[in-house]
């Protein structure tokens, strides 16, 4: 009988709305790429799709929830390149990024852009670096805690330019960047999708970006990349995908796989995420294996280059 439930209960998937867990706060880039998607992906899957925000341990408590969630196709998980970093950065990680998750699509890649409080008195890459220089030991940076990207970004830019500076980790970019407008922390290097609004605006102070080309939205063009100013070959670029628990039932995952192949698609998406500096993947990695090896070799690049950073979190 109970084969018979299972067997009615796959062929009817989904039945009852979607969770996408989002491992950081809402208002935030990674909040963003998950409602954008979710957006697009109702349709083509057939569901309704609830956002659920999980903060913490840098992605890491969000990303536990669902390795540990019932592999029913009800809940995902919408993560970034935290899942390759944080097995660097965690000693005792509650999952196994290549054991614990069936791998869906890669979604988007998104650059970051180093910005600052309105009132830093610095009007260009170079004075900023003057004015750290200055205030070694004084630079407040923000960050969504160890195994985030902004966290992983702002590692890379200390060890570059050799100024160590105290990070404040939020739960969240959104959370970190209303402190950064009213000037409670100093700098932060975040993600276009979260700071093109207000780089527009005018609300905070944008010195480079970390792409290795300068980028193409009006509001951004203008940035000089951090390779531009002197910090040879710095590139950070960051990836989203969607991952389900492992064990998850094939005909789900390939339900799954089919609505969000339809959503990437999507012309919508396309424009909202494009309008936000985000590029939508395009390659054999919106294949859940390929995405799978691609997480791999993020893992094999980026565990080297932080332990070289000496940042543990436990
Ligand atoms: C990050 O730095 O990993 C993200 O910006 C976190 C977030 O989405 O808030």
């Amino acid at each position: 009988l109970l084969t018979l439930a299972s067997g009615a209960a796959l062929a009817n998937y989904p039945e009852k709305p979607v969770n996408i867990v989002v491992p950081f706060s809402a208002g935030g880039p990674t909040d963003k790429v998950a409602r954008d998607l979710a957006e697009a992906l109702r349709k083509p899957l057939g569901a309704t799709i609830v956002i659920e925000n999980v903060g913490g341990a840098g992605g890491t408590l969000g990303a536990t929830k669902v390795a540990k969630a019932a592999p029913d196709g009800y809940t995902l998980l919408l993560h970034h390149i935290g899942m390759a970093t944080s097995p660097a950065l965690y000693r005792n990680m509650q999952y196994k990024t290549l054991d614990d998750f069936e791998y869906l699509g890669l979604i988007n890649e998104v650059p970051m852009t180093l910005i600052a409080k309105p009132s830093m008195p610095a009007n260009s890459y170079a004075e900023l670096a003057k004015w750290l220089d200055a205030n070694k030991g004084k630079v407040n940076l923000g960050n969504a805690g160890l195994g985030s990207a902004s966290h992983l970004c702002g590692l890379l830019y200390q060890s570059t330019i050799k100024i160590d500076m105290t990070t404040v980790p939020y739960k969240g970019t959104g959370p970190a960047m209303t402190d950064l407008l009213g000037g409670q922390i100093d700098l932060m290097c975040d993600q276009t999708t979260n700071t093109t609004s207000q780089i527009e605006g005018g609300k905070v102070k944008a010195y480079a970006v970390t792409s290795s080309k300068r980028l193409t939205a009006p509001a951004l063009a203008k940035l000089p990349t951090l390779d531009e100013m002197g910090l040879k070959g710095f590139s950070v670029n960051i990836w989203h995908g969607v991952y389900a628990p492992k064990g998850t039932p094939k005909p789900v995952l390939e339900k799954l796989a089919a609505a969000l192949k339809v959503a990437l698609a999507d012309a919508d998406f396309h424009k909202r995420q494009e309008a936000l500096g985000a590029v939508i993947v395009t390659d054999n990695r919106v294949n859940g294996a390929e995405h799978k090896k691609f997480v791999e070799s993020e893992i094999n690049k980026w565990g080297p280059i932080i332990k070289a950073a000496g940042q543990y979190a436990d």
